[in-house]
């Protein structure tokens, strides 16, 4: 190098190349900031090439796959320092060190390695999903969660429910899944794990094609505020219904069980406990068509009824479901309304007191469980808008009444008759513990559905609005 240039001739020099050079090197130098990140800070933990291995082996999470598995916005909150530690115990377990601080870039270098990740840490193994959200039912994502936990999922992996988090606190939380993992790579992690995380004591769980649907569509929402759920119902093929293609429908696939009139007494019946509902007497025509169309599509176990009414969903193509309800909703209108019309005659009218009660008794760890929450006025009224209005699958009051003396002109016909509260004689004896186990998994063998949406708390407070009858 010749150090004995004057001023005048490096000036020009550093002039020539900044002409010629600058630009490249700037650009360079922008791009390369994420790139210099990665090499010179975070390789000492984490791996960026070659084939993942055993966490045992690992310091951090391997991140070959850092292109494909995370929602940006996610990333730069993490890398920003702005998310909770994922592992509870550390991401070591085994070394008993707990949760580590993880290192903070600031917002710019987080967007360098973000920009990086996704141009060059992409797995070429990952595929469109064969998930398609747009199309997740609410139903659906309820056999995520159900799928969830019976298959250990909550074993170790954490989960929030009323703000808690629950589960064991083994690997990764996935509270927040649903605002981390891109679609795409979590579906084909879901696939078999062990081709990203080996040896590392993940498990692969038994799930036909549907069942891999639901619980990847469940984690997809956890954490999501305000989901926007598929509604079925909501579709054209509902707007073109055709009750007459319904009875075609309803003849080729319905009659066999519930009889060519409704009457719930087709071939299939007589082997049957509990019998096919008589559609005849019940008012279908006030049913609304989400629940129908859940039960219908999902099969009677959907809301806790007999597993042998069948789930029809892959079997009547959308249109065919639609017309069947249609036809459902304008043939059966049940007893002709007797019990459901408006009662002018007061008191005498309000329902069976005392009321004949053969519900079964839930479980004892149901049976147990005291209410923890107070008749407080917001309580008392998030209560009675979930009776009256918005309790899915269905309102309550559909069944029992506007009034809670049980005669709804859903249940008009149905045997065992919907509970009435407003009897204090068949109320008293029955604890809390029970209402709230018969609203969480029905009452099997009556129409009495499973709320198997509602959170813990909403039950407690329909619990707190139904006593409000009895007084
Ligand atoms: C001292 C070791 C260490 C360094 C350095 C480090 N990380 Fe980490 N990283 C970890 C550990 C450990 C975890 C698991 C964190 C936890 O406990 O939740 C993690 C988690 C992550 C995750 C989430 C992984 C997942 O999918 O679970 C990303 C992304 C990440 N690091 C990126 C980076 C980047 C980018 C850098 C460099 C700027 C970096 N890390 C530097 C140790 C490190
Ligand atoms: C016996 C414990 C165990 C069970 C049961 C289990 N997992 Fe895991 N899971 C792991 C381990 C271990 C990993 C690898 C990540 C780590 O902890 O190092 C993992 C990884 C994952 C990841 C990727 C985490 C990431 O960000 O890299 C997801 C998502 C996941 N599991 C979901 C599930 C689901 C869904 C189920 C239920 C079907 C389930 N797991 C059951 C232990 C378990
Ligand atoms: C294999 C017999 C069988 C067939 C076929 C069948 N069902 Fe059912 N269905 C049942 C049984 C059993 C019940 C009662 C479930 C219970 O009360 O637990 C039922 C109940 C119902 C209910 C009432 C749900 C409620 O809230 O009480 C509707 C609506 C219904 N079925 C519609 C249909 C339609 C529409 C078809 C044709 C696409 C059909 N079923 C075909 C057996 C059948
Ligand atoms: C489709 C009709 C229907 C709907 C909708 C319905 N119920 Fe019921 N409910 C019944 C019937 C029928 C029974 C009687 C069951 C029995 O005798 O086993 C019942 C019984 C009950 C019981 C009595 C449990 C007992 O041990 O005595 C409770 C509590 C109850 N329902 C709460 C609710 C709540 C809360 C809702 C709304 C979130 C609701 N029900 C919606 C039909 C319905």
């Amino acid at each position: 190098m010749d150090f004995t240039m004057d001023r005048p001739h490096r000036l020009l020099a550093s002039l020539l190349l900044g002409i010629f050079l600058l630009p490249a090197p700037l650009f360079a130098a922008e791009a390369g900031l994420g790139e210099r990140l990665v090499k010179e800070q975070c390789v000492t933990c984490h791996k960026f090439e070659g084939e993942p291995e055993s966490k045992f082996n690992l310091k951090g999470p391997d991140l070959m796959w850092g292109g494909n598995k995370y929602q940006r916005p996610w990333l730069i909150r993490w890398l920003t320092g702005k998310e909770e530690n994922l592992y509870p115990n550390g991401y070591r377990w085994d070394k008993g060190t707990g949760p580590q601080p993880h290192v903070v870039l600031s917002q710019e270098g987080a967007e360098s390695v973000a920009d990086y990740f996704e141009k060059n840490l992409l797995d070429p193994r990952i595929k469109k999903s064969f998930v398609d959200l747009s199309t997740l039912t609410e139903m659906e994502a309820a056999f995520g969660a159900e799928i969830y936990k019976k298959f250990s999922c909550l074993g170790c992996h954490q989960i929030k429910e009323d703000g808690q988090k629950i589960g064991g606190p083994i690997s990764v939380t996935l509270y927040d899944a649903g605002n981390r993992y891109n679609l795409d790579w979590w579906s084909r992690f879901a696939e078999n794990p062990q081709d990203f995380t080996p040896h590392s004591g993940e498990y692969l769980a038994d799930l036909s094609m549907l069942g891999a649907r639901y619980i990847i569509g469940y984690l997809m929402i956890l954490g999501v505020e305000d989901f926007k759920y598929f509604e079925p119902w909501k579709t054209d093929h509902f707007k073109k219904a055709d009750s007459k293609r319904g009875a075609t429908v309803y003849k080729e696939y319905c009659t066999q069980c519930h009889g060519a009139k409704g009457e719930g007494d087709g071939p299939g019946a007589a082997g049957l406990e509990p019998k096919p509902a008589v559609h005849a007497k019940m008012a279908l025509s006030q049913f609304p068509e989400d629940y129908l169309y859940n039960v219908i599509y999902y099969g009677g176990k959907s809301v806790g009824k007999s597993p042998n009414m069948p789930d029809w969903g892959l079997t009547i193509p959308p249109q065919g479901i639609a017309d069947l309800i249609a036809y459902l909703r304008e043939t059966f209108k049940g007893d002709a309304g007797a019990e459901a019309a408006p009662t002018a005659t007061a008191k005498a009218q309000t329902g069976d007191c005392p009321q004949p009660r053969k519900t079964k008794k839930v479980s004892s760890i149901l049976f147990n469980k005291k209410n923890p929450l107070k008749p407080t006025p917001p309580n008392l009224e998030a209560g009675k808008k979930l009776f009256h209005k918005t309790a899915k699958p269905m309102a309550c009051e559909l069944c029992h009444g506007k009034k809670g003396d049980g005669r709804g002109p859903g249940g008009a016909g149905v045997t065992p008759k919907p509970r009435n509260f407003t009897c204090q004689e068949t109320m008293n004896g029955v604890p809390d513990g029970q209402l709230y186990g018969i609203i969480k998994k029905g009452s099997p063998g009556t129409a009495m559905p499973a709320f198997m949406n509602l959170k813990d708390k909403e039950i407690w407070q329909l619990v707190l609005y139904l006593r409000e009858f009895a007084k």
